[in-house]
């Protein structure tokens, strides 16, 4: 553990995170014990009850001590509202073995872990008094600014936070008093990004303590990290959480509210506060400034990401951010405000620009919608896909997953511009690729001719380059998954460009194999642990990739059924190719269309990769860098294929 001597006087500490989740132990330096004393020893017993004690009570609150005199330990556990009684448990037990662990010698810490259920753990040599105390405050924020219209985004959050204070702190005689000091809300900051905010006090305050408590944090966050996208406030009594994602399950049952017209400025202290105190602390909170203040402050710090931006006055403890296991794939505040915004276009800017979707507009039909031809007021020629209905799908990650998908940009992939939520419509907005698609060209008769061996050698190599940006420049990585001719377009100088990527994802469709999407014309490119097992990962890419080659090279579906002797067996693409490859006569497989016009060391090369590629164990394929290297260098000696998978005889009409 490494530890840092900081200023002698703070009263909060901030620290920035660029992970996910956060959890910190924040041991207060009141009192030290020794290893073998009592003490450490009943700490150990009452934090190893905790879980059980906790979860048994109604309420999920539990305080208790052990032990007498000096070596009396007082601890409390409490889960938020609406908490499983497993999560709660794992959440008391993970914040409970995380003090032992961060604080080995001192009297009094408390920690709030947050994933995926929100809980308090605190113990100290003295009993809770049921007051605030607001010693070892510690701020957290994320890394990331809000880059939008910042004092739009402060109208937005202050409403926010003022009617969540409100609501946390409704005296226990009232109604709202059901909910426990707590509260949870989400508000929409503009149509594709929500606020998440979450408040809890311990239930021994006063409403007018819980009040002040929260208040003072939502201010002291305010007053340091206002342009920030996510913060945490913590206390010994009270805690406070915004972020710009549903960091806690307690989001899956709360309907997004629309923000209200604003008039709130700032966050007015609390009512209940003493005047002539500039600090505002209610009168019966004790003030531990007073006691044990002496020397340096020890911060340890455990997670090298986190950042300490500053601190403030007096007190002294220790803190440990950790972060919890959980991990998360996609983090909606990486989504800047502002690029989501310039990416959102208004229903009636696509119907003008595709003549309300007018039949002479429409250029074709795809798997996940029409696509029609568009015209932006700038002059940009824009292709239009006006997706079909899925049921159940969440917005937001469409959203996010656009955002994702328009970020890459490569001359091998069709850019997304930007995209339409509006009602029911969900609409995707892409570059015009002039020139159809491969397979327009590819397996028809009369315009195979037009494809010759320098430029289907080219276009492997560029769908190649095209693949790898996607499976390399992408956070996280796209797996295409369908990848086929049909799904590559040429453009005007017929250099190829990948389309539909991202897809799987803007459609949510990692879980599902049996998908009604997936045709016989997908099932061509399968790789056989996608098709028959739906595994998916880079390799199953490749897979589809080698089958490609084969298609470019013979001009040939790869369900198209070959004669292998005079006694008219059939076999697909792949069955063939091997045949032929192991008979040393693969040139015959090379489409006919090109006249014997090519270099016959190119193609052997080419099929020979595309075996590599399409080998039935995933691992004895190549990486998409390794393929181009291949491609692009004579000298690499290229492994021996053995035979290949392919998925048994697929039918295609
Ligand atoms: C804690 O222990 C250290 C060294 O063991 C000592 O310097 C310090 O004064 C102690 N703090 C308190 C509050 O007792
Ligand atoms: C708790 O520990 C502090 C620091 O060691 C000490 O001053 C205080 O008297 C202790 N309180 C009790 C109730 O033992
Ligand atoms: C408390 O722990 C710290 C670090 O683990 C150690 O340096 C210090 O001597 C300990 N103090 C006591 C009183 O055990
Ligand atoms: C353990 O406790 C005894 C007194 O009970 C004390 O003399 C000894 O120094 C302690 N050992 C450590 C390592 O703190
Ligand atoms: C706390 O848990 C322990 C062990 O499960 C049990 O012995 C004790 O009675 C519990 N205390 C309360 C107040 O439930
Ligand atoms: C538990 O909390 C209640 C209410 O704050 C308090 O009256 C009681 O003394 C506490 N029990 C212990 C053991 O601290
Ligand atoms: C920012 O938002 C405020 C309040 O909604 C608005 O008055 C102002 O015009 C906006 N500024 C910009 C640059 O959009």
């Amino acid at each position: 553990m490494k530890q840092m001597s900081l200023f002698p006087i703070l009263s909060f500490v901030v620290i920035s995170f660029g992970v996910a989740s956060v959890s910190a132990q924040i041991c207060l330096n009141n009192g030290n014990f020794s290893s073998n004393s009592t003490f450490n020893a009943n700490r150990r017993i009452i934090l190893s009850f905790l879980p059980s004690n906790v979860t048994t009570q109604d309420g999920f609150y539990y305080n208790g001590s052990i032990g007498e005199g000096p070596n009396r330990v007082y601890a409390r556990g409490m889960c938020i509202p609406g908490s499983t009684a497993d999560d709660c448990s794992d959440c008391i037990k993970t914040a409970s073995d995380g003090l032992v662990q961060s604080c080995p010698n001192q009297t009094e810490a408390y920690s709030w872990p947050g994933d995926p259920t929100l809980c308090l753990v605190s113990y100290s040599n003295t009993s809770f008094s049921g007051s605030v105390d607001s010693d070892g405050r510690v701020i957290l924020t994320n890394t990331g600014d809000i880059t939008s219209n910042i004092t739009k985004f402060t109208e937005i959050w202050e409403d926010l936070v003022v009617r969540m204070l409100d609501i946390a702190s409704a005296p226990k005689d009232t109604p709202s008093s059901s909910n426990n000091y707590y509260t949870a809300n989400i508000i929409a900051l503009n149509p594709f990004q929500d606020i998440f905010a979450l408040m809890q006090c311990t239930p021994d305050l006063s409403s007018g303590d819980c009040d002040y408590c929260l208040r003072q944090s939502a201010r002291d966050y305010q007053s340091c990290c206002g342009k920030k996208q996510g913060g945490v406030v913590m206390q010994q009594s009270c805690f406070f959480r915004w972020d710009l994602y549903a960091y806690s399950k307690a989001f899956d049952n709360i309907m997004v509210a629309s923000p209200p017209p604003m008039t709130i400025r700032s966050i007015p202290p609390s009512a209940g506060a003493p005047a002539n105190q500039n600090d505002n602390r209610p009168s019966n909170s004790h003030d531990r400034n007073r006691r044990g203040i002496s020397t340096g402050i020890v911060v340890a710090i455990t997670v090298p990401t986190v950042v300490i931006v500053f601190i403030l006055f007096s007190l002294r403890f220790v803190l440990c951010p950790r972060r919890t296991s959980l991990q998360r794939t996609k983090y909606e505040s990486d989504t800047d405000i502002s690029t989501t915004n310039s990416l959102q276009y208004e229903f009636e800017a696509i119907e003008a620009a595709t003549n309300k979707f007018s039949v002479s507009n429409k250029l074709g039909e795809g798997g996940y919608g029409e696509v029609y031809k568009g015209k932006l007021p700038n002059g940009t020629e824009v292709a239009v896909k006006r997706l079909s209905e899925m049921s159940g799908q969440d917005t937001r990650k469409f959203r996010n997953e656009v955002v994702l998908v328009s970020k890459l940009q490569h001359k091998n992939l069709v850019r997304l511009f930007g995209f339409c939520l509006q009602g029911d419509e969900k609409i995707l907005i892409y570059e015009f690729v002039p020139n159809k698609s491969l397979d327009y060209y590819l397996f028809d008769p009369e315009k195979q001719g037009q494809l010759d061996w320098t430029r289907r050698y080219k276009i492997i190599g560029e769908i190649a380059q095209g693949i790898l940006h996607l499976h390399q420049d992408s956070h996280p990585t796209i797996i295409y998954r369908d990848f086929k001719a049909s799904n590559i377009l040429l453009d005007a100088d017929m250099n190829p460009k990948i389309s539909d990527f991202g897809m799987a994802t803007i459609f949510g469709m990692e879980e599902t194999r049996g998908n009604s999407k997936w045709n016989a014309e997908t099932l061509i490119y399968m790789s056989p642990e996608f098709a028959m097992h739906g595994k998916f990962s880079m390799k199953t890419d490749v897979y589809s990739f080698g089958i490609l080659i084969l298609e470019i090279i013979s001009g040939k579906e790869n369900s198209y059924l070959y004669q292998i002797d005079e006694n008219t067996t059939a076999g697909n693409l792949v069955t063939y190719v091997w045949r032929l490859w192991t008979s040393g006569s693969q040139l015959e497989l090379v489409d006919p269309a090109m006249r014997g016009n090519y270099k016959s060391n190119e193609v052997t090369r080419c099929i020979h990769i595309a075996l590599l590629c399409i080998q039935e164990n995933p691992e004895d394929r190549p990486m998409l860098s390794t393929i181009i290297t291949m491609l692009t260098s004579n000298t690499t000696i290229l492994p021996v294929p053995r035979l290949p998978g392919f998925f048994p005889q697929i039918r295609h009409n």
